[in-house]
């Protein structure tokens, strides 16, 4: 059977996950602010778990229908087969969200979609009433120009949670958007990165996963591994063929600095779980970084936002713009939302609007010559 499937992401990245999609085979349906819908059968919603690094949920739309009123809305839920999906005991939660639609109370929606369901439920299992102590399920009822959707989570909790990162500090970045900013970037498995502001370590790890193609979920569960409608799916078969495909020996020059022993030592933790031991994590104040070589990518998420006050930010991006001005060869991307213009003395080719959360960042591209052997390609 063929589904209609949604993966959610950061505003911004939606390209790269679009790419990530066709690049698993599968056909796109719709893209929209931080959501890709496209098609698939069960075991591509296990793979999208699997295997989409950029996004934060994978659900299946259950059912759309216009809902102008809250009748129409129970009338179009209870219309579906429950017992088909749901145990007599499912535990389900309902999440919602509702935009440009007459049925703008979303707790309303919410209440009214659990109604439904239960009824329903105790109606084909011959119950008068109904507990919810089994199997957990989770949904979201979506209005949006007055038509509903229900969307069943079949990640559980967010796809950012790898289940590599044990510790991390004050403000680490989302797993799925340091991705997204790798992904974005000219840097290739070949190319030698340093992430000099790496905390935990998200960048080189999430490189060091691409380069030796471990899978980002590699390390965890998702919900729909105990769905009955995805009974048919061989989900121990997908997880060998993925761990088979993995080349851990791959040769990489990744590196992450921090002027924060600590932090070196939890970014040396985090990389152990996946065991990533030739990730180079090395304690250094920005602007003492040599030896750098050429041609070489920074990625990197330097300190921003309102605990610094402005004049430890100046220092920390006239010290970032030392480093930079010795590595003329290296092409440069960073995420902040501080104002670098005055500061960092490179061109910048490219600033794109991202959200880390609801924080609206830049993701600042200043681009280095191209490295001579990839002048032939
Ligand atoms: C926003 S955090 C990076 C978070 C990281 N991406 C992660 O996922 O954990 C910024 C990091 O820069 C480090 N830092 C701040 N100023 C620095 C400097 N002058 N030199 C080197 N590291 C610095 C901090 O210790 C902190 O870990």
């Amino acid at each position: 059977m063929e589904y209609t499937i949604t993966a959610t992401c950061h505003f911004g990245v939606e390209a790269v996950l679009k790419r990530e999609i066709t690049d698993l085979g599968l056909k796109i349906k719709s893209t929209t602010d931080g959501r890709v819908e496209f098609y698939g059968q069960a075991r591509d919603i296990f793979r999208a778990n699997l295997f989409l690094r950029t996004a934060e949920r994978v659900f299946v739309n259950l059912i759309e229908f216009e809902a102008l009123t809250f009748e129409d809305l129970y009338q179009g839920i209870f219309a579906f087969p429950w017992a088909d999906l749901l145990e007599e005991d499912a535990n389900f939660i309902i999440n919602g969200r509702s935009y440009k639609s007459k049925l703008f109370s979303i707790s309303d929606c919410q209440r009214v979609t659990e109604r439904a369901i239960i009824d329903k439920l105790n109606l084909s299992y011959n119950k008068s009433y109904y507990e919810k102590t089994g199997k957990i399920y989770s949904f979201e009822i979506s209005m949006l120009n007055d038509q509903a959707t229900l969307y069943l989570n079949t990640s559980g909790p967010g796809l950012h949670k790898r289940g590599y990162r044990k510790k991390q500090g004050a403000a680490p970045i989302k797993e799925t958007l340091a991705s997204a900013m790798i992904q974005l970037s000219v840097w290739n498995p070949d190319r030698d990165l340093l992430d000099p502001f790496t905390g935990s370590g998200t960048i080189p790890i999430e490189a060091a996963m691409i380069a030796k193609n471990i899978p980002s979920g590699i390390l965890r569960r998702f919900d729909c591994e105990h769905f009955s409608f995805m009974n048919e799916v061989d989900f121990k078969a997908i997880r060998d063929e993925a761990f088979a495909n993995i080349n851990q020996n791959r040769p990489i020059n990744i590196k992450g600095s921090d002027y924060d022993r600590n932090m070196i030592m939890t970014a040396r933790e985090n990389a152990a779980s996946l065991k990533l031991d030739d990730i180079f994590f090395f304690t250094k104040e920005v602007r003492k970084i040599e030896d750098l070589g050429e041609y070489g990518v920074i990625i990197t998420n330097p300190p921003y936002g309102i605990r610094l006050s402005d004049e430890t930010l100046d220092r920390t991006y006239e010290n970032f713009n030392s480093l930079i001005e010795t590595i003329p060869t290296w092409s440069i991307y960073m995420i902040t939302d501080y104002v670098i213009k005055d500061v960092i003395h490179r061109e910048i080719n490219k600033n794109r609007k991202l959200y880390n959360g609801k924080i609206k960042t830049y993701f600042y591209t200043m681009l280095g010559p191209r490295p001579p052997r990839e002048d032939h390609v």
